[in-house]
């Protein structure tokens, strides 16, 4: 998201990627069709008992679905506040338009995150209904927040599809509140403004950054990675975790996501043995603030300047490729600074994508949730300790009584 809010950081209050859409629902014609088009290429097929709701930031798939993208994401006031955001908003929409376009450009004409979200969630499927009959038949329903299939358009249809239960499953497995927070509050904002009450009963995933299937997954990629490397220099590649940076202001409010993330890696980093030298860096940062740190591209240099100049980037906090993988990690770092600093192979690990362990991770995670018939987390529940976002409070009010109203 770093090229999004390029030099508007400043103004923000909240965080890096992500709060609610849904009072900016973008709904010209073109957008409407997008709309319709992507909610029925996950709804087809009768009732199913549970519904599966795949939630995530979401990236616009064509060149043409850019601009409504930034345009929902710069007009909402949980991710970020501009004076005048009504104005200025559509203003900074439309002129980071074009720049935006070209990197969307340059990995291919679009975001796979859709591809990859709805392939996972089939994947998911089709074993839960072997392994889980109980709840069966299951279905995925994708819930993006700024691009179509859009969070409030799929909740509309699992309602209207008749789902028995719904499993708001995070697909961040590090909960923070500015990705997984945002989401819940979006689900929490949509009921608010609808006349009718959900029929569903709901259960919520919220984090689940300690699946071992995950770090099983991640520690996979990354022999095979190192695999590429001469055998006399792979015990020396320097493994750097790279996850998006937050606002410092917001770590200090209590967001658990920089320890849930540092969770993950720890459990990785022992798959591996602890087999080579690793660390925690944040890309994507913004603006002047300060933000979880040592920064990747800063990383990358000082390790080159170190002699140390074999390295593989490990995209720890994304679950399927997207521009900030096949952009930023391999273009803007790999390629330029590798090139600039005088790198001799910078390697990108592969994000989780279809590989069988992520999916393994998913059955883990959802099919454990349903076994032993839990709600939703404790830790969801609370707000922050020094949370002043409103939104959270009523959202976390709403999901304590959807959760345990059946
Ligand atoms: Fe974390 Fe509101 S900022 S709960």
């Amino acid at each position: 998201m770093r090229a999004v809010f390029k030099n508007y950081w400043r103004h923000s209050i909240n965080t890096s990627a992500l709060s609610s859409v849904r009072h900016l629902t973008i709904t010209p014609k073109c957008a409407q069709s997008e709309a319709n088009q992507a909610v029925e290429s996950v709804t087809t097929g009768a009732s199913p008992k549970t519904g599966i709701l795949m939630l995530n930031m979401g990236g616009p798939r064509t060149l043409d679905e850019v601009h409504n993208f930034l345009l929902r994401l710069f007009k909402d006031r949980d991710i970020i506040q501009l004076p005048f955001q009504d104005y200025m908003g559509p203003w900074i929409a439309k002129r980071r338009t074009p720049s935006i376009k070209q990197k969307y450009d340059e990995i291919g004409g679009g975001s796979p995150i859709f591809k990859w979200t709805d392939k996972q969630g089939q994947l998911l499927c089709e074993r839960l209904d072997k392994i889980c009959p109980e709840s069966a038949p299951h279905k995925h329903y994708v819930g993006f927040r700024y691009a179509h299939p859009l969070t409030e358009d799929t909740l509309e249809q699992m309602e209207a599809d008749g789902v028995e239960n719904c499993i708001a499953f995070s697909q961040y497995p590090q909960y923070s509140c500015s990705t997984t927070g945002s989401s819940m509050n979006a689900i929490h904002k949509f009921y608010a403004d609808r006349a009718e009450e959900t029929k569903m009963k709901w259960t919520v995933i919220d984090r689940w950054c300690t699946n071992p299937f995950l770090a099983k997954c991640f520690a996979e990629n990354i022999k095979k990675e190192l695999q590429k490397f001469p055998e006399e220099k792979r015990k020396d590649v320097f493994v750097l975790f790279s996850a998006h940076s937050l606002p410092l202001r917001q770590v200090n409010r209590g967001d658990p996501y920089s320890a849930e993330v540092g969770a993950t890696v720890q459990l990785v980093m022992q798959e591996l043995n602890f087999s080579n030298p690793y660390r925690l860096v944040w890309q994507s940062k913004v603006g002047p603030l300060p933000w979880l740190s040592p920064a990747t591209d800063d990383a990358i240099k000082g390790l080159v300047q170190r002699g140390r100049k074999n390295m593989i980037l490990v995209p720890i906090a994304f679950t399927s490729d997207h521009i900030e993988t096949l952009h930023e990690l391999d273009i803007e770092y790999a390629e330029d600074i590798g090139k600039e600093v005088g790198a001799e192979d910078i390697r990108r690990c592969a994000s989780p994508n279809d590989h069988p362990l992520f999916i393994d991770a998913l059955v883990d995670v959802v099919s454990k949730h349903l076994q032993t018939g839990h709600r939703c987390s404790e830790q969801f529940l609370h707000n922050c300790p020094l949370c002043v976002n409103p939104s959270c409070y009523g959202s976390k009010k709403w999901f304590r009584y959807a959760t345990k109203a059946f």
